[in-house]
């Protein structure tokens, strides 16, 4: 079988230097492992999207796909890929168009999470800062892009106790990201990542990590903003197994597998949930989550299991097979047999 790691090229003029920075470098540093890993059992090679990364795939001979690409701009750009591929019938890893659709844009996911009583913070989009007029949110409140990742706009001054800081922070961000602007009820709580694989009924939830950040200077706003993500990992302890009940841990659990099935995701994902007074409010699913080796929630959970990191790496890819009824044959096995 023949495995194409596809990601993109870099967001030159898309966003802020710094965390453009962060991102090329996430990027090359995950392709650069996972390749290594795959290319153990695969033939396998990577190629950066392009318009022309159909013909690519098809001279390639590719049979799967493995999906890194996050688009470069549009409100969907975390499926155009996929749309690609679905379109020319190249299978791929992890979520379809539609799932990535709902979850990279935190506002329509956070609207069915609320329809379907999974908790979520209350939230607000904004496209104009007259519109903060007639806010239905208490202070504190968290502003972020609501379709970026890793923290891109969610800095220090994000979190804003008072309608100047918010009126001021609400006027930088529709300048530098896609509008709207999303507004969230800020939840103090204690923090997990929860990552979740499979499909249909066989659908598990790998070990909880929880994040503390209480070792953070006493400075810093403790909540995992870009600046805590960049400059003070070391100053982050995460706990796997987390320090939660068995009930906790059950009903944490439920919470992640519901919201995985109502964005209808496939394969793999991770979920970001505060919990504070018994409730998990789901913050986000990331249907691409980040696996560098390392540096990433899903690394350090699959190290603790007994898959390790490539055997994470490796069950992504069987999961997808699976999901597709594709022959797992190593090199040069034989071709397709459906899709
Ligand atoms: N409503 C909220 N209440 C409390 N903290 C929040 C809330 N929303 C976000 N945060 C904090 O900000 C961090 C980043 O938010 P979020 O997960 O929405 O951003 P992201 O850029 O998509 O992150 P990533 O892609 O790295 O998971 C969260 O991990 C959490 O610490
Ligand atoms: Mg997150």
């Amino acid at each position: 079988m023949k495995i194409a790691i596809v990601t993109d090229r870099s967001r030159v003029d898309s966003i802020p230097l710094e965390e453009r920075l962060k991102e090329d470098e996430q990027k090359r540093k995950t392709v650069e492992e996972i390749k290594k890993i795959l290319s153990q059992k695969y033939n396998c090679i990577s190629l950066v999207a392009d318009d022309n990364i159909i013909n690519q795939l098809k001279e390639e001979n590719v049979d799967l796909v493995f999906n890194l690409c996050n688009g470069i701009q549009g409100d969907s750009k975390l499926a155009q890929l996929p749309a690609l591929l679905e379109f020319a019938g190249i299978p791929y890893t992890g979520s379809s168009i539609l799932g990535h659709t709902l979850a990279i844009n935190k506002i329509y996911s956070s609207a069915i999470f609320q329809a379907s009583n999974i908790p979520t913070p209350k939230f607000a989009s904004i496209y104009d800062v007259d519109q903060l007029k007639d806010l239905d949110i208490d202070f504190p409140i968290l502003i972020k892009p609501s379709d970026e990742g890793s923290s891109r706009g969610i800095h220090q001054d994000s979190l804003v106790f008072d309608m100047d800081s918010l009126v001021e922070k609400v006027s930088e961000e529709l300048q530098v990201y896609n509008p709207p602007i999303m507004l969230n009820e800020y939840i103090e709580g204690r923090e997990f990542s929860v990552c979740v694989m499979g499909n249909g009924e066989d659908v598990t939830v790998l070990p909880i990590q929880e994040i503390d950040l209480t070792n953070l200077p006493s400075n810093l706003k403790k909540f995992y903003s870009f600046e805590v993500k960049t400059y003070y990992k070391d100053k982050t302890v995460y706990h796997i197994p987390p320090r939660l009940s068995d009930e906790e841990i059950e009903l944490m659990e439920d919470t992640v597998k519901q919201a995985y099935r109502v964005l209808g995701l496939r394969d793999y994902a991770r979920v970001d949930i505060i919990l504070k007074d018994g409730i998990p409010y789901v913050l986000e699913i990331n249907s691409l989550p980040g696996l560098m080796k390392k540096k990433s929630a899903l690394y350090r959970i699959a190290e603790v299991t007994d898959l390790g990191y490539d055997g994470l790496v490796l069950k992504i890819v069987d999961t997808a097979i699976k999901r597709y009824n594709l022959i797992d044959e190593a090199f040069d096995g034989p071709k397709i047999i459906s899709i």
